[in-house]
């Protein structure tokens, strides 16, 4: 199992265990965590599933493709780090990896 840690606009922090080959965003909404929610199901369709990952592991999780940033246009206060959590998928090279959920996710 990989951990993975979403860290809430108020500093609370949730560490969840994630299948290799799920996606962030599907380890979130398995386990409840606030904030991620996902309308379209992961399609890349939505932009509500929006995270900033934390800079460390923005080599590791990787560059959005452009169908992902064309996305990220429609969310909310964008940066460099970033990403629909729909678009990353798990896998054990990711053991660890932290992700801030945005204050507006809409
Ligand atoms: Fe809709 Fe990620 S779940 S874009």
């Amino acid at each position: 199992m990989v951990k993975l840690t979403f860290v809430q606009p108020d500093g609370a922090s949730q560490t969840v265990e994630a299948e290799p080959g799920v996606t962030v965003m599907e380890a979130a909404k398995l386990n409840d965590v606030p904030g991620i929610e996902a309308e379209c199901g992961g399609a890349c369709a939505c932009a509500t599933c929006h995270v900033y990952v934390n800079p460390e592991w923005v080599e590791k999780t990787g560059k959005p493709a452009s169908i992902e940033e064309d996305m990220l246009d429609f969310a909310f206060d964008v940066r460099k780090e970033s990403r629909l959590s729909c678009q990353i998928k798990v896998t054990p090279e990711l053991d660890g990896l932290t992700v801030r959920v945005p204050a507006k996710q809409f």
